[in-house]
């Protein structure tokens, strides 16, 4: 499914009354996963500034043993401390990555703000070798932005 047509379906459940915001992050990450197709986890982390600790929030797709990242651990806490975008197109190729599974070759993160403040993350795992451009970025920033809507 193309991004734009997913921006229409993100933006509905965002604006669904009835539902809490970790069931529509939780449904976020759903529609995520089963429509594109390079897009085999999807899930998000959710910062504790004091224990400088990430903490997993909602996700669709296998379950992990990586529940609490300490900042700085791997790709995810890297993102928390850099606040950037991090895309890393063969995951083999890193120093500082928790492996989550074997299947697993490539990832993206893209940080979370609120009010300016980096709170969390959205965190994709793909199978496939270098799947991630420039619009995946793009497109993600735009679903985090939907996100701190809901915090
Ligand atoms: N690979 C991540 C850990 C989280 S799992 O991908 C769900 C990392 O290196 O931070």
């Amino acid at each position: 499914m193309a991004f734009e047509d997913l921006k229409i379906r993100i933006t509905t459940i965002v604006s669904q009354q009835e539902k809490s915001p970790d069931d529509k992050m939780g449904e976020i990450c759903k529609v995520l996963r089963t429509s594109i197709d390079y897009y085999d986890w999807v899930g998000f982390y959710m910062a504790n500034h004091d224990a400088r600790t990430l903490h997993l929030g909602p996700y669709a797709g296998t379950p992990t043993d990586h529940t609490v990242i300490p900042f700085g651990k791997g790709i995810c806490g890297q993102v928390a401390e850099s606040n950037a975008n991090f895309v890393v197109p063969d995951v083999k190729a890193q120093d500082n990555y928790i492996a989550c599974s074997i299947t697993v070759k490539s990832e993206i993160v893209v940080p979370l703000f609120k009010d300016g403040k980096n709170i969390g993350q959205i965190d994709i795992d793909s199978n496939t070798v270098d799947p991630f451009t420039k619009e995946d970025e793009t497109f993600l920033e735009w679903v985090n932005e939907q996100v701190a809507t809901l915090l």
